[in-house]
C-alpha cells in the first residue's frame, strides 16, 4: 500500500537524503569513541562530532560552539536542566501549551510552576505574564512552536519580559520552525533544547542543550559518568560540554545530524516555501469544510505545518484510521502528549487529528489527502 506520511511532528520522515548512507558508513567504517582513545580515529570521529556542533553553534547563536551539549533528545535535555536548576522553593511559569516534556519533569520533581493562558488558537496571552510572576520565581519555560496548533509563540517578546523580571528564559526548540529559528545571543535566551530528529531531519536519538555561559555554571550536572577528562576525578568536570555529556554519546546520530544540518542550511528557502504552500492548501480544504473544525490558527501567519482538526461529529480515531485504510495516510491521533495544550485550546479529553507535513511532502500526497478526507467523511457519515 502507497503511504502518505503526515506524522512529521512525531518525527521527520524521511530524513535529509544524505542521513542514512553517512550514518551506516560512519557504524561500519569509522564508530570508534571519543575522548577516550589517542589513536587518528579516535580524534578524526572527535573532530567530525566538533564539526556537528559548530553547525548547531551558529544555527542557535550560542555564544562558543562548546556550549552546545548533546543528549538523547529534547526530552532529556529539559531534565538536565530542570532537575539541575529547580528546587522545591523556586518557581516557574510555563505556557499553556507545552508538551508533558516540560510538565512531567516539573510535576515529577515537585517544582511549582503557574501556567501562562493561552488563546483558543494556542497562542501565548503575554500581557497575563506580569501579575503571574511571585517573589521566587526563576524562570520561563516554554514552547516555541506547539505540538499541538502549530501556533509560533513570541518568544522574543518573552525573553524581553523575563529580563524585565530577572528570571531565565528557557524554551522548547523541538518544534522549531525553520523560518524563524532563534538565537540564544540575539535573543537574550538562557537556553534552548532542541531535539535532532523532527525540524532538523536528523535520526532519532541525539538533541541536546545551548546555554549561556552564567546559565551552564548554575546548572548541575544530573547524569554523571565518564567523559574521557579529568579521569582522575569523582566529580564531573565543570567544563563544557563534558560537564553534560557523562557517557558516550550517540555518535551515529550526531554524525547523522551533522550532513542534517548541511542539507537544511543548503535548502533551507525551498523547504520553507513547500511546506507553507502545501500546509496552506490542506488549511484551506479544511477551513472550507464544514464538518471538520480547525484547532488552532486559522491562517498561514505565526503558524508552523502542523495542523490539527476535530471531526465533531465523528470519532478522531475512526476518521485517523479510515484515512489510512483508505489511501495510507499516516496522522496522529489523541492528545500528542500535550494534554494542557488540549485544555487550553478546549479539545481535552476528546484529542484531535494531527496532519504535520514536511520537507518530502508533495502536493500530489496533500491533493489526494483532500480527496480521502472527503470520500472518509461521506462514508463515515453514511454508516
Ligand atoms: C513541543 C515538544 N516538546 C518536546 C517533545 C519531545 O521530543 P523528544 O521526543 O524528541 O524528546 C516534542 C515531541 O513531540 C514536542 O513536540
Amino acid at each position: 500500500m502507497k503511504i502518505i506520511y503526515l506524522d512529521n511532528g512525531a518525527t521527520s520522515w524521511p530524513k535529509a537524503p544524505t542521513v542514512a548512507s553517512t550514518v551506516a558508513t560512519f557504524i561500519s567504517d569509522h564508530a570508534v569513541n571519543i575522548g577516550r582513545g589517542g589513536y587518528f580515529r579516535a580524534y578524526e570521529t572527535a573532530r567530525r562530532i566538533d564539526e556537528c556542533r559548530d553547525k548547531l553553534g551558529v544555527f542557535f547563536g550560542a555564544p562558543d560552539s562548546r556550549n552546545v551539549t548533546f543528549s538523547l533528545n529534547v526530552t532529556h535535555a529539559l531534565n538536565t536542566l530542570i532537575a539541575g536548576l529547580f528546587t522545591h522553593e523556586d518557581h516557574v511559569l510555563v505556557s499553556g501549551m507545552e508538551h508533558n516534556a516540560v510538565m512531567r519533569p516539573l510535576t515529577h520533581l515537585g517544582i511549582p510552576y503557574s501556567i501562562m493562558p493561552c488563546n483558543k488558537e494556542g497562542f501565548l496571552q503575554l500581557e497575563s505574564i506580569p501579575s503571574l510572576v511571585r517573589k521566587e520565581t526563576k524562570a520561563i519555560i516554554m514552547t516555541q512552536a506547539s505540538n499541538v496548533t502549530g501556533s509560533i509563540q513570541p518568544i522574543r517578546e518573552v525573553a524581553k519580559l523575563a529580563k524585565q523580571y530577572n528570571l531565565l528564559c528557557i524554551v522548547d526548540a523541538a518544534q522549531l520552525p525553520l523560518s524563524s529559528p532563534l538565537s540564544l545571543i540575539r535573543d537574550s535566551i538562557d537556553a534552548i533544547a532542541f531535539t535532532g530528529h523532527k525540524s532538523l531531519l536528523g535520526p532519532q536519538g541525539v538533541g541536546g542543550l545551548v546555554l549561556s555561559h552564567q546559565l551552564a555554571q548554575q546548572v548541575n550536572p544530573w547524569a554523571c559518568g565518564g567523559t574521557g577528562s579529568k579521569s582522575n576525578l569523582l566529580q564531573m568536570p565543570d567544563f563544557l560540554p563534558d560537564k553534560f555529556e557523562a557517557g558516550t554519546q550517540n555518535l551515529p546520530g550526531i554524525i547523522g545530524l551533522s550532513v542534517a544540518m548541511d542539507y537544511i542550511l543548503e535548502n533551507k528557502d525551498a523547504i520553507i516555501k513547500r511546506e507553507n504552500d502545501l500546509t496552506e492548501l490542506l488549511l484551506s480544504y479544511f477551513l472550507s469544510e464544514s464538518r471538520i473544525s480547525v484547532v488552532g490558527p486559522k491562517e498561514m501567519k505565526g503558524r508552523t505545518s502542523v495542523i490539527s482538526v476535530d471531526f465533531p461529529t465523528l470519532d478522531n480515531a475512526q476518521v485517523a484510521d479510515a484515512l489510512f485504510m483508505d489511501a495510507g495516510i499516516e496522522t496522529r491521533v489523541g492528545l500528542h502528549c500535550a494534554p494542557i495544550a488540549h485544555k487550553s485550546v478546549g479539545t481535552f479529553p476528546r484529542g484531535t487529528v494531527r496532519f504535520s507535513l514536511g520537507y518530502a511532502t508533495t502536493e500530489k500526497e496533500i491533493r489526494a489527502t483532500i480527496e480521502s478526507c472527503k470520500r472518509v467523511l461521506e462514508n463515515l457519515h453514511a454508516s
